[in-house]
């Protein structure tokens, strides 16, 4: 049985909304209930836990699995350790961004399926990078050309197995709050971690911009 993490506790400070972005309402509903909706439609997904700021522990509606309510953390890595073990069951473990409520109930299936591979632990969404990367020192002058070939753009949502996705959250609370994405806490554990082609409709709302586009993208599925 799979449990999913919605992490939504993040303050939407570049957004510059109230204190909360995954309460903004995006096409007629609140941005979270996008992702709840699209969870709600996998299978395998019996439980849902999301983590909210305080203050938000408000119903939500959803179709099917089970929804559990966590006050989530300082970083969005404390909110996900918060949200696991709110659960003492369930494995494997989904993980999403609040923040990403284009993501489809298909793609959260293929990160199911792809973790399923012998050895795997953890299976996330990703789109090949398509600009030339080139990394630069402080001042702007360029280093080097990175070949794109080999370079992914990551995304949410990311799927673990449950027993790896714990061990790489036993570290020090610097650790927790450097880690923008969950999966590098198990590249650093010495897990395995597989790219999903991810969707690339599937855009992370973290400016006014993304959220405009988010909007139109949105307005035409409803
Ligand atoms: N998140 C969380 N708990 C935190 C910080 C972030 O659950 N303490 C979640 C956000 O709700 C979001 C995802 O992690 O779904 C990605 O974070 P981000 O896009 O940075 O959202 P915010 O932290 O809300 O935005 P900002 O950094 O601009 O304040
Ligand atoms: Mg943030």
């Amino acid at each position: 049985m799979a449990v999913a993490i919605l992490l939504a506790a993040g303050k939407g400070e570049r957004l510059g909304c109230d204190g909360a972005k995954a309460f903004v309402t995006l096409a007629g509903k609140p941005m979270l209930q996008w992702s709840l909706d699209a969870l709600g439609a996998v299978d395998a997904v019996q439980r849902i836990v999301i983590a909210v700021p305080s203050g938000r522990l408000i119903p939500l509606p959803v179709a099917g699995p089970k929804l559990t309510t966590v006050v989530g953390g300082a970083s969005r890595s404390a909110s996900m350790r918060a949200a696991l073990a709110a659960t003492s069951e369930g494995d494997p473990v989904l993980v999403h961004d609040a923040a990403r409520p284009l993501a489809s109930a298909g793609l959260f299936e293929r990160a199911l399926d792809a973790l399923r591979v012998e050895g795997c632990d953890a299976a996330i969404a990703a789109t090949p990078v398509t600009d030339t990367v080139k990394r630069a020192d402080e001042d702007g002058t360029v280093l080097e050309t990175l070949d794109r070939s080999h370079l992914w753009a990551i995304q949410t949502p990311q799927a673990f197995r449950r027993a790896a996705l714990e061990r790489a959250l036993e570290v020090d609370e610097g650790t927790l709050a450097a880690a923008t994405d969950d999966a590098w806490l198990v590249e650093r554990a010495g897990g395995t971690v597989r790219v999903v082609a991810g969707e690339p409709e599937n855009l992370k709302v973290t400016t006014p911009l993304d959220l405009r586009v988010a909007e139109q993208m949105l307005s035409r599925r409803t």
